[in-house]
C-alpha cells in the first residue's frame, strides 16, 4: 500500500510560497515588517528570528549569560528534544537533567526545586508536542533561585493557557519554524520577550549572524515546493523511503549553522499565523477523538494536558505499558501506512558524551530514561482522516 500518514505537518500552500517569494524579492524591509505581525498575533512586545529554533535558543542563552556571566548552569527536562542539550553546550554552559513527570510530560516538581540555585542561569520547559508545562509553578520555582525562564515552545506555538501563549510566559521565549513543528517555513526560528532588557541583548547579538547565501535559499524554496507537494499521504511514501533525507532522525549535533532567519521565511508568517488557530483546532479535535476511543485501555496512557489550556499537538504522545507494546503498535501502525513513531531515541543523560557537559556527577534520570523506551506519537495534523483516526485507535485497542 502506498499511503503514507506523514508523522507531523502543517499544511503549506504553493500559492502562499510564491507569493511570500515575491515579497522577500521586493527587499527594502519588508521581511522585518513580516517579522513583526508575530507580535501582535502573539501579544508580546519583541521579536527576532533565527535561522532554526535552537540557534534561537542559542542566541537567548548568549544573551542570559550576558546578565548573569557568574552564572553557568542550565536546568532542562531529562526528556527533550536532543538540540536543547545541543544549544546549550554550543554556548559552552553546564547542562542539569531534571527528572520528568511521565503522567504530564511536565518536570518532577520536586526535583525542580531541588536544583542548585547558586550556578542556575535558566530553567527551560520544553512544551513537548505542544503540550503546555505548568509556567506559574516553573515561574515559582526560578524566581526562589534567582533564575531566569526561558519558555521554550519551539513546539508550542499557538498553543494557549487561559488565553495566554506558550513561549510568553517565561523571560524569554522561543519557537521553531521547521519542519513538523504546528507551523513551518521548513527552517526557522522565532525569538519573543516582553522585557527590554533581554530584547536589547538578544538584537545585539543577533546582529553577528550572517545571512543566508544565494545558493542556500534557492534550496529552501525548492524544499518548500516539495514539502507542499509530499506532504500528501498519497506521495508523502516517496520521501519516506529515502534514507538519505533522514527524517524522523534525531541527532545531538552542538556544530548547528547560526544564521538570519531568511527573507523568505520570514514573507510567510502573516500568512500562516492567519491560519494557526484553525489548524491546532484541527490537531485537537483529531486527538480527542483518539483519546475518547482509546480511552479505558489500560495499555496505554496520554499525558494530561495543564488545567485551562489548549495545546498544538504538533504530535500526539502516547506512553505505552512497556518497551515491548509501544514497538509493536508502531510497528502495526506503520504497516498500515500511519506515521507512528518513537520521538527521541533515549534521555538527554543517555546521549553518548554527554558527561562531561553535565553539572553534576550523578545524572541519570530514571523516569525519563524509561519513558524513552515507551512513548510513540500519532498523526494528528489535518491531513489525518477520519479512517486514519480510526485505524489508530482500532490498532491500539487490538493490543
Ligand atoms: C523543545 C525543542 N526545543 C528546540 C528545538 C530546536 O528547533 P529546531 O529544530 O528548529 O532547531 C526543538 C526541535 O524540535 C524542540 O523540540
Amino acid at each position: 500500500m502506498l499511503r503514507f500518514v506523514p508523522p507531523a505537518g502543517a499544511p503549506l500552500k504553493i500559492a502562499q510560497i510564491l507569493r511570500a517569494w515575491k515579497v522577500a524579492d521586493r527587499g527594502n524591509g519588508t521581511g522585518q515588517e513580516c517579522l513583526r505581525s508575530v507580535t501582535g498575533h502573539l501579544q508580546v512586545k519583541y521579536v527576532f528570528g533565527a535561522s532554526s529554533g535552537r540557534a534561537a535558543l542559542w542566541l537567548i542563552l548568549r544573551s542570559l549569560q550576558r546578565l548573569h556571566p557568574e552564572r553557568n548552569v542550565v536546568a532542562i527536562p531529562a526528556y527533550t528534544c536532543f538540540s536543547v542539550a545541543a544549544a546549550v553546550v554550543r554556548t559552552g554552559l553546564k547542562i542539569y537533567p531534571v527528572e520528568i513527570d511521565p503522567h504530564t510530560l511536565d518536570f518532577d516538581f520536586s526535583q525542580l526545586d531541588a536544583v542548585p540555585g547558586e550556578k542556575l542561569l535558566c530553567i527551560i520547559p520544553s512544551n513537548l508536542f505542544g503540550l503546555l508545562n505548568d509556567l506559574p509553578r516553573i515561574r515559582q520555582a526560578a524566581q526562589a533561585k534567582d533564575a531566569f525562564v526561558l519558555d521554550d515552545a519551539a513546539q508550542a506555538l499557538g498553543a494557549t493557557r487561559n488565553g495566554q501563549f506558550a513561549g510568553t510566559e517565561g523571560d524569554v521565549g522561543l519557537f521553531s519554524l521547521g519542519r513538523g513543528k504546528a507551523v513551518t517555513t521548513i527552517e526557522g526560528g522565532l525569538i519573543v520577550t516582553n522585557s527590554e532588557e533581554i530584547a536589547r541583548l538578544v538584537e545585539q547579538e543577533a546582529k553577528d549572524l550572517d545571512s543566508q547565501s544565494r545558493i542556500d535559499g534557492a534550496a529552501l524554496l525548492l524544499k518548500m515546493l516539495l514539502y507542499s507537494v509530499l506532504l500528501n499521504p498519497r506521495l508523502y511514501w516517496i520521501p519516506n523511503s529515502v534514507p538519505f533525507l533522514g527524517l524522523g532522525v534525531t541527532e545531538f549535533d552542538p556544530g548547528f549553522k547560526t544564521e538570519e532567519l531568511p527573507d523568505l521565511c520570514r514573507a510567510l508568517l502573516p500568512a500562516l499565523l492567519n491560519e494557526m488557530a484553525k489548524i491546532n483546532q484541527v490537531r485537537r479535535s483529531n486527538a480527542a477523538a483518539i483519546m475518547r476511543a482509546v480511552a479505558g485501555n489500560c495499555n496505554f496512557e496520554f499525558p494530561s494536558p495543564v488545567r485551562d489550556s489548549h495545546p498544538s499537538f504538533v504530535r500526539l504522545p502516547v506512553i505505552a505499558r512497556n518497551k515491548e507494546t509501544a514497538k509493536m503498535a508502531i510497528r502495526r501502525m506503520r504497516k498500515a501506512g500511519i506515521g507512528a513513531g518513537a520521538s527521541y531515541p533515549s534521555a538527554i543523560c543517555d546521549i553518548p558524551g554527554i558527561a562531561e557537559h553535565m553539572s553534576v556527577k550523578s545524572f541519570h534520570r530514571p523516569e525519563a530514561e524509561f519513558l524513552s523506551e515507551r512513548l510513540l506519537t500519532l498523526p494528528v495534523h489535518p491531513l489525518v482522516g477520519a479512517q486514519d483516526l480510526s485505524r489508530m485507535a482500532d490498532i491500539l485497542n487490538s493490543l
